[in-house]
């Protein structure tokens, strides 16, 4: 039995005050939401120890948006993922696509973060997708299963089951244009393929998030294909209200 699981992803949105807020607003609600749903949240740095805080008890998880490549040292600006874990972090994003455009990572980078979240008993969410042009050239199929052979398939069996995936079609992302539900599961279906090519059974246990302006209107539908295990939420992660009602979508 795959885990359901609904991610919201802050990005740089909130102060810290405001993080704390919406995240007692999930706690809050979720117990209209079946148990079966792991609500996640990924505030940004500066208040993963207060909305930490906020949380415990509730059940809600926390996550972090990216950690170093590096373990510690002389790293101007960095933020290691033993310091993430020291908090109470569970989970942490990585490979997202805002982060493989506009600051570079790579599949080298990426394998880098890796192993410092397993180090820290992290989970990592790792992002995968296509940007418009490769969909319209019908590559997104290579491009995912190359993102997936260069960083997943160095996990050992035992970090492939700490593994959430989250496949992210760029042109998707923050422009209010979804994959339909059989885009979507088309390609879920294509990525537990290319995770049972190595891993085989274990491949059906990891849960692959669809994202990409997901919300409650449409959240239903996506939900509803067999390969699609949840959601990793931008935008309407930002209203405890719809969050949660994108839960009440399983
Ligand atoms: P939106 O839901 O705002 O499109 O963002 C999706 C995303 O990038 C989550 O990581």
């Amino acid at each position: 039995m795959r885990k359901k699981i609904v991610a919201g992803n802050w990005k740089m949105n909130t102060l810290p005050a405001e993080g704390v807020e919406l995240a007692k607003g999930v706690a809050r609600g979720k117990g209209e939401v079946c148990d079966c749903v792991n609500f996640i949240v990924c505030p940004p740095f500066t208040h993963l120890s207060s909305v930490i805080e906020s949380l415990k008890g509730t059940g809600v998880a926390v996550g972090a948006q990216d950690c170093a490549t590096e373990v510690k040292g002389a790293y101007t600006g960095e933020v290691s993922a033993q310091m993430i874990a020291a908090l109470g972090c569970e989970y942490v994003i990585l490979g997202h696509s805002e982060r493989r455009q506009y600051y570079g990572e790579t599949s080298e980078t990426l394998n880098k973060k890796m192993e410092r979240a397993f180090e820290n008993n992290l989970k990592p969410i790792y992002c995968v997708g296509e940007n418009l042009e490769e969909r319209e050239a019908e590559r997104h199929f290579d491009v995912v299963k190359a993102q997936i052979e260069e960083v997943v398939f160095n996990l050992s069996e035992e970090q492939f089951a700490k593994l959430v995936i989250a496949y992210e079609p760029v042109w998707a992302i923050g422009t209010g244009k979804t994959a339909t539900a059989e885009q979507a599961e088309e390609i879920h279906a294509f990525i537990r393929e290319v995770l049972r090519s190595k891993f085989g059974a274990a491949a059906d246990d990891c849960a692959i998030l669809y994202g990409g302006s997901c919300k409650p209107s449409n959240a239903g539908e996506i939900f509803s294909k067999p390969n699609v295990d949840g959601g990793l939420i931008g935008g309407a992660a930002l209203k405890a209200d719809d969050f949660l009602a994108i839960g009440k979508a399983f």
